[in-house]
Formats: structure tokens, C-alpha cells, sequence
């Protein structure tokens, strides 16, 4: 690539605009949704088992030399009738962008596609991530989530380096005695105690069931509500019979629901009556919206997303954590905090390019608003009302045209100005980084957290440690600082 294109949108930060009008030749959108029954049921079975979801887009991509087309994806067939499977595809950056578009497409029940989970999971309300822009409570509550965010935001640093702290002193004693950590679910411990303490204000010690069992309660209830939706990996066809063919009942997980429930109602009262006089939720409202942010959005998130990016560094051998060190420790001040990460040019860079080649939430969806003309790089389409958008960011963030050597990790990719240029294109958050959430978009709510916070962990973890070994799952050796 010799030159980075300008965006497709000039304002696709709030509230985007529509695309630009395109002298892109217009062609019929490719692809088909086969039979009735029989196309979609084809068509999970591609997904979920013989192609898996990479693979299912990619393959489709090169069928129809095009990086918009027709497609089913699952849940389908034989228990979710009421689900309609077909989507069209949108796997480039030009055509991903119509998704943030807001006067184009509505995001209405539509966080995972078609299929919603039931609104048991949910305390029997419908929280502010299904809801639309045009629907008044959706800006209560994208509202309630951001100033959640801006309260916590004295004690965020602080509490993010004494759990790191516990952490870490966990994963030293476990490799003192084994040649192996894993850190899967002491990484999600910490996510607990860290949320729970700067979101909603309550200390998860102050509860032992919340402390020891609180993040086991909290995977349950999000694979419970997404598992028809999502790739386990288990034995075939064994996943497809048990686990993608019906919705697991709510009353599985009620009882753990409830104890969270009751935690955040117990221990996070001053976060809670802000929502009811500052956002005119209900007390129930501000408990359910608040604990699907918090449990859902930030703890989901950042379990799938930080072992992709310990992964990335910890299983480096290009002398990549060398100059880690080496930025970590000469810029940003002795005491860590947000300011500490502006000058850190090239841990951030790593935080972006790993959201880029691993983006936690890879699916996204909208639903054509009206009639409207969509343009990938080289053709124009004919969306109409009605219809699924369905964005695989893993593939559109490999957009060669957009993204020099797009399969491979380059940590430096997001520095200097043409690095910073291309955060424009980087859609990890339902919209570009350079984009700002607010109550006319659906960008998440946490997009600057969220890239902060990462990048104060590896700064954290190169003032601590002079060279990490491990994966996505475990360490294996950590080297002190000297
Ligand atoms: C690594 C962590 C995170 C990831 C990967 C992530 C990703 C996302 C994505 C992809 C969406 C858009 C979903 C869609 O509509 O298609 C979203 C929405 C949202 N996120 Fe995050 N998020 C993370 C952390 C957080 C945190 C810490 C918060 C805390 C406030 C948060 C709050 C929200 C909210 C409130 C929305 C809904 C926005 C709206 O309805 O307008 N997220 N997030």
C-alpha cells in the first residue's frame, strides 16, 4: 500500500454522516440464502464445524470476489424459528463504516444478529446495548455508563496497580512452586474486584461468596446467553446437538444473577441513586444496566481482549519487549497514571494493533434504516430497508487496502503520523478510534478506557519485569526488574 486512503466517512466520529455520494460502479449484491431450512442449517454447519467463522467469511469473500454478499449466520434451525438468519456481509472497511452510520442503519436488537437472548438474563428489562439511538432510554442509560466512567476515574489508576499488584504476586507464587501459571481466572478475579470497585463503588471483599465465586457467576451467565451464537470447539457434532441448537433457560443461572444482583444493590447505592436522579432510571433500571455494563461490556470485554494481548507480548521473540522496557520506564512519569501513556507512542501502538488483528467483540451488527446505496471499495450496492447488515471485523481489520501486511503483527503499525492516520480504521469499538461515544452513536461507552487501561498494564508490567514468557493462558517465566 503506498498511501493510507482518506476515510470513507469525513465524520465518522459523532454523529457520522452519511457516505460520501460514489461513482463506484453499481452491482446486484452477490451470494444467496439458498433454501428455505436447508440454506441456513448448510450454512451453520459451514460456520460453526467445517469452516469455522473465519474461515465460513473468507471462503465466501473469494467465491463471490467481493467483500459484500448474502449469506445466513446462525442461530439457526430447528429450534429458532423466530430467527431470521439471513444477513448481508460487510468485510471492508468502506462498507464495515456503514454500520456507525446512525441515520443509514438501527441497531435495535440486533448486539448479536438477529437472535436476542432472552430479557430474563436481564432482570426482564431491555439494557441500553440493544437499544436504538431513537429510543429515549437508550440515551438515559449511554449517558449513566459514561458518567459511571467519569466518577471513577479518581480512583481508576490506584486501584488498577493494587490489584495488578495482588496479581502479579499470585502469579510469581504459582510459578515459584510450578514451571507454569495460568492466569485465566486470576486475570478475571482481578477484573471483578478492579470493576466492581471503580464502576459501582463496592469492594468485592466485603462479600466472600462475591469474592471467591463472583467471576465464575458471572461466565456462567454470559455463556449461558451466548452460546448459540458463539464457537466452543468441542467435539462435533456433539457442539451442534447440545449447544447450538436451543437457548439454555434463564433459570440455570438465576440464583448466581441474583447474588450479583443483590451485591450491587447492597454495595453500590451511591452509583445506583445516580442513575435514578441524574438519569430518571428506576432502581431497577440503574441495577440491571449497571451490572450489564459492568459484567457484561468491561468484564467480558477485557477477559477475551487482555489475553490476547499478554499473548502478543509475552510470546514475542523480535525484541519487541525490549523497547517495551525501554518506553516504559524512560517516559511517564514515576507514578503511573492516564497522563503516563501519551508519551508512550509504541505501547499503545501495541494495544491498537492488537485490537486490530484480535478485536474481542468480531461480529457486529445493524439493520438498514431505509433504502440506501452502500459502497465496499469497488462496487456500489442496493441495501434495502429492513435488512441485516453483518460486519466480521477480524476480516475487515485485514483490509489490504487499507492495511499494509495485513496478517501480521506489527507492533510499531499505529506510531508516527501515518500510524496515527490509521486509527481512523480502527473499528474494535463499534466505530473509529478516533471516533467519540455519545448518545447518537452506539460507539462503547468505555472506548478510551479500554485502550488506556491496556496500555497501563503493559507499562505496569515492563517497570515490574525486565522479560515475561507465555501465551494466551499461562506464564511461564518472569524476569524481575534489575
Ligand atoms: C475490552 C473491553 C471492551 C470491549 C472489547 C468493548 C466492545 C464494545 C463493542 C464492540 C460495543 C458495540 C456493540 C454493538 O452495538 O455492536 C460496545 C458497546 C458498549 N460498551 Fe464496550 N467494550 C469494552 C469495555 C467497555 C467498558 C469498560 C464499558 C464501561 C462503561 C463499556 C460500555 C459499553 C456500552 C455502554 C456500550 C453500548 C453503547 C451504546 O449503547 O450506545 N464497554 N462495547
Amino acid at each position: 500500500m503506498s498511501s493510507v486512503p482518506p476515510p470513507p466517512s469525513p465524520s465518522l466520529a459523532t454523529p457520522p454522516s452519511s457516505p460520501p455520494p460514489t461513482n463506484l460502479p453499481l452491482r446486484q449484491i452477490p451470494g444467496s440464502y439458498g433454501f428455505p431450512l436447508l440454506g441456513p442449517i448448510s450454512d451453520r454447519l459451514d460456520y460453526f464445524w467445517f469452516q469455522k467463522p473465519e474461515g465460513f467469511f473468507r471462503k465466501r469473500m473469494e467465491k463471490y470476489k467481493s467483500s459484500v454478499f448474502r449469506t445466513n449466520v446462525p442461530p439457526s434451525f430447528p429450534f429458532f424459528m423466530n430467527v431470521n438468519p439471513n444477513v448481508i456481509a460487510v468485510l471492508d472497511c468502506n462498507s464495515f463504516s456503514h454500520l456507525f452510520d446512525m441515520e443509514l442503519v438501527e441497531k435495535k436488537d440486533v448486539l448479536v444478529g438477529d437472535f436476542v437472548p432472552s430479557v430474563a438474563y436481564t432482570g426482564n428489562i431491555r439494557v441500553g446495548v440493544y437499544q436504538d439511538v431513537s429510543e429515549p432510554q437508550h440515551s438515559k442509560v449511554k449517558k449513566f455508563s459514561m458518567d459511571i466512567l467519569k466518577r471513577s476515574s479518581s480512583i481508576w489508576v490506584p486501584e488498577l496497580v493494587s490489584n495488578l499488584d495482588i496479581f502479579w504476586d499470585n502469579i510469581e507464587a504459582t510459578l515459584s512452586k510450578s514451571k507454569s501459571a495460568g492466569y485465566l481466572f486470576p486475570l478475571q478475579q482481578f477484573l471483578l474486584n478492579f470493576l466492581c470497585k471503580t464502576m459501582a463503588g463496592a469492594d468485592t471483599s466485603r462479600d466472600t461468596n462475591i469474592a471467591n465465586s463472583g467471576y465464575i457467576m458471572l461466565d456462567k451467565w454470559l455463556a449461558l446467553q451466548l452460546i448459540p451464537t458463539i464457537s466452543i470447539g468441542i467435539l462435533q457434532p456433539l457442539e451442534e446437538i447440545f449447544l447450538h441448537s436451543f437457548t439454555y433457560p434463564f433459570f440455570l443461572v438465576s440464583g448466581d444473577y441474583n447474588n450479583l444482583y443483590n451485591f450491587i444493590k447492597q454495595h453500590g447505592k451511591e452509583v445506583i441513586k445516580r442513575g435514578e436522579t441524574e438519569f430518571g432510571l428506576s432502581e431497577d433500571e440503574a441495577i440491571h444496566n449497571l451490572l450489564f455494563v459492568l459484567g457484561f461490556n468491561a468484564y467480558g470485554g477485557f477477559s477475551v481482549f487482555l489475553p490476547s494481548l499478554i499473548d502478543a507480548i509475552a510470546s514475542d521473540s523480535t525484541g519487541l519487549q525490549e523497547k517495551l522496557r525501554k518506553e516504559a520506564r524512560e517516559t511517564g512519569g514515576s507514578t503511573l497514571s492516564f497522563d503516563s501513556i501519551k508519551d508512550m507512542e509504541l505501547i499503545q501502538s501495541v494495544v491498537y494493533e492488537t485490537l486490530r488483528l484480535n478485536p474481542p467483540v468480531p461480529l457486529q451488527f445493524a439493520r438498514a434504516r431505509k433504502d440506501f446505496r452502500l459502497s465496499s471499495h469497488d462496487s456500489a450496492f442496493d441495501v434495502k430497508k429492513g435488512e441485516l447488515l453483518c460486519g466480521f471485523q477480524k476480516l475487515v481489520m485485514r483490509d489490504p487496502v487499507v492495511f499494509d501486511e495485513p496478517e501480521r503483527f506489527k507492533p510499531d503499525r499505529f506510531t508516527k503520523e501515518k500510524g496515527v492516520q490509521l486509527l481512523n480504521y480502527l473499528y474494535w469499538s463499534n466505530g473509529p478510534q478516533t471516533g467519540t461515544p455519545s448518545v447518537s452513536n452506539k460507539q462503547c461507552a468505555g472506548k478510551d478506557y479500554v485502550t488506556l487501561t491496556a496500555a497501563l498494564i503493559v507499562a505496569y508490567l515492563f517497570r515490574r519485569y525486565d522479560s515475561i514468557k507465555g501465551d494466551g493462558s499461562s506464564i511461564t517465566a518472569l524476569q524481575k526488574a534489575k
